[in-house]
């Protein structure tokens, strides 16, 4: 394992004056946009390959329209980064809608209450274009819509986008490991709901594959497993079955379970993060996307 297999996530946030550290995430920020910028020249600086962003709106709405706004926060912030590190870091953004949205679902919501898929995924194809006309140079979907990759990459080739890349977020069980995450976005799913009728069910592995077939055949350039420890088996099962890279997400949960116990001096916190990363890179991941990359690439070379 190396620093070339480590993909930092960052949050980018609306409306602050300066960058405010997660509490469930120590060490990890809330950036403004000229931070994040500054975050991602020290990335390219340590060698890290790439970063995936993350936007944390002033407003939601009912259609989650800041996401695909030219001026939305995480457009301002990949033409940003862009213009700080050139090609020094493979810059990529999480496309969803839950953070857009009132109701902190990955998808609108039709008249019934339920995640339209459909409907969604209209709203997913613009967020792609908004995001490639700021610069960006994967998109990462991360709402787990049926279709969504076919549907992304059609909007795309449909405006002359066909060099951004698709990462796809395929086989995403709905987990309980995302907690701090959704502090760190501000994300309340309404009414005391969940995912479980578009994430995975974690009990079924069977069903990623045919995820994970599916993204690639509509037009996935990487498939992604996510949470990353407890999916190990799948992970594998991804690398012996495909051909394009698998990525591999360790998540928020897993960051702070670490960072949590090490503050205790419970475990030392680093060489569990390295132990894990290098298990999730033995399993099969080609990359790995994780809050620890900054801290740990200098004891990694
Ligand atoms: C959805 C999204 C989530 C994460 C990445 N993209 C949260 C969710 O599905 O509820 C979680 C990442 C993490 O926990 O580190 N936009």
């Amino acid at each position: 394992m190396s620093v070339d297999d480590l993909i930092t996530p960052i949050f980018v946030r609306e409306g602050i004056a300066s960058p405010v550290e997660i509490p469930s995430l120590p060490g990890v920020y809330q950036h403004t946009v000229g931070s994040a910028a500054e975050f991602c020249k020290q990335l390219a600086d340590l060698g890290i390959p790439g970063t995936i962003i993350f936007g944390v709106p002033e407003t939601k709405d009912e259609t989650g329209s800041e996401a695909w706004n030219p001026k939305g926060i995480v457009q301002v912030a990949i033409s940003a980064i862009k213009s700080a590190v050139g090609d020094g870091l493979v810059v990529m953004a999480d496309l969803c809608l839950d953070e857009y949205l009132s109701s902190g679902h990955c998808g609108v919501l039709n008249s019934f209450g339920n995640v339209d898929n459909d409907a969604t995924l209209e709203l997913y194809a613009k967020v792609a274009i908004a995001q490639a006309n700021a610069g960006v140079d994967l998109v990462g979907p991360s709402g787990m819509m049926d279709g969504q990759v076919g549907a992304i990459r059609s909007a795309l080739d449909g405006v002359g986008y066909d060099n951004v890349g698709i990462m796809a977020y395929s086989a995403k069980y709905a987990s309980a490991l995302y907690g701090p995450f959704r502090d760190a976005v501000d994300v309340r799913i309404a009414d005391g709901g969940n995912r479980s009728t578009y994430q995975q069910d974690y009990h079924n592995a069977k069903e990623a594959l045919s995820e994970i077939l599916a993204d690639i055949d509509q037009g996935a350039d990487i498939v992604m497993v996510k949470p990353a420890m407890t999916y190990l088996d799948i992970v594998s099962l991804a690398d012996r079955n495909v051909t394009v890279p698998v990525a591999a997400y360790h998540v928020s949960g897993e960051y702070a379970m670490i960072k949590a116990a090490a503050a205790n001096g419970w475990i030392d916190g680093d060489a569990v993060a390295v132990e894990q990363l290098t298990a999730i890179k033995r399993a099969g991941a080609s990359m790995i996307l994780t809050y620890f990359a900054p801290f740990i690439s200098k004891l990694l070379g």
